[in-house]
């Protein structure tokens, strides 16, 4: 009798294009334009480590902040910036939420690997959507004039007080830390919420809140600096 659990052998050597194939099955299943870019995103950096932007702590926590952004400031913004934008899963999420009526959002990032894939996972948003390599300490915020500024990255940043000094005042943020200490990359983590609102010290909190994960817990502070 035919085992039907018989693995593929051309779906086990190439995942690649068996995770593509699948994806842009699930893009015309689901229609979202995240998962139409993500199908790009696979074809055009096999190397890219999607594993980890797109495991579910890290979608948990994307969707977590675009749903205590929208309960506390809305969701229309003419210009977003994010900091430590990485390969951009949460300006595709927030593209992709009907919700939100973005004008720009700027995705900034020092890592130069990162940008290309930033765009092709957001293409859709055309116009929109723009990924730059830039050190977040080296930008003229003031200039800028965004009516938001998000930093999910901040267990990445040395010196968070420092970097939080150089927006204008009444600037809103939305801001993610977490106490995932055992991560190498992870530079300045926080032990408790009450230590992150501490570290970040706004002049206005909307919104501060934890979330349990399996290894670590991850905090949001939203408000005004
Ligand atoms: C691993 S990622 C993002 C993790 C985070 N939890 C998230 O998904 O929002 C952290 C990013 O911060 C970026 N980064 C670190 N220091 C930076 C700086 N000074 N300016 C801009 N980006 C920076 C890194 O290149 C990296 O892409």
């Amino acid at each position: 009798m035919m085992k039907t659990t018989r693995p593929n052998e051309a779906n086990t050597t190439d995942w690649h294009e068996s995770a593509f194939d699948i994806i842009r099955g699930l893009s015309a299943y689901t229609g979202s334009s995240l998962i139409e870019g993500l199908a790009k995103v696979i074809a055009k950096y096999p190397d890219a480590d999607l594993g980890t932007a797109f495991n579910h702590k890290q979608v948990g926590s994307k969707i977590w902040a675009r749903e205590k952004l929208f309960e506390s400031l809305g969701g229309k913004f003419k210009h977003i910036v994010l900091l430590g934008g990485w390969y951009g899963v949460l300006p595709a999420m927030c593209f992709d939420d009907g919700r939100f009526d973005i004008g720009l959002l700027e995705s900034i990032d020092i890592d130069p690997e990162v940008a290309g894939i930033a765009r092709t996972l957001n293409a859709h948003a055309g116009e929109r959507f723009r990924a730059m390599t830039q050190d977040m300490y080296a930008l003229d915020y003031a200039k800028r004039g965004a009516d938001l500024v998000i930093n999910t990255s901040c267990e990445h940043i040395a010196d968070l007080p420092g970097w939080l000094s150089l927006l204008p005042r009444k600037t809103q943020v939305l801001l993610q830390s977490n106490d995932y200490f055992a991560e190498p990359t992870h530079i300045n983590c926080v032990p408790s919420l009450e230590a992150f609102r501490e570290q970040v010290a706004l002049s206005h909190v909307a919104f501060a809140g934890a979330l349990k994960m399996k290894n670590y817990t991850r905090f949001m502070v939203i408000g005004t600096v």
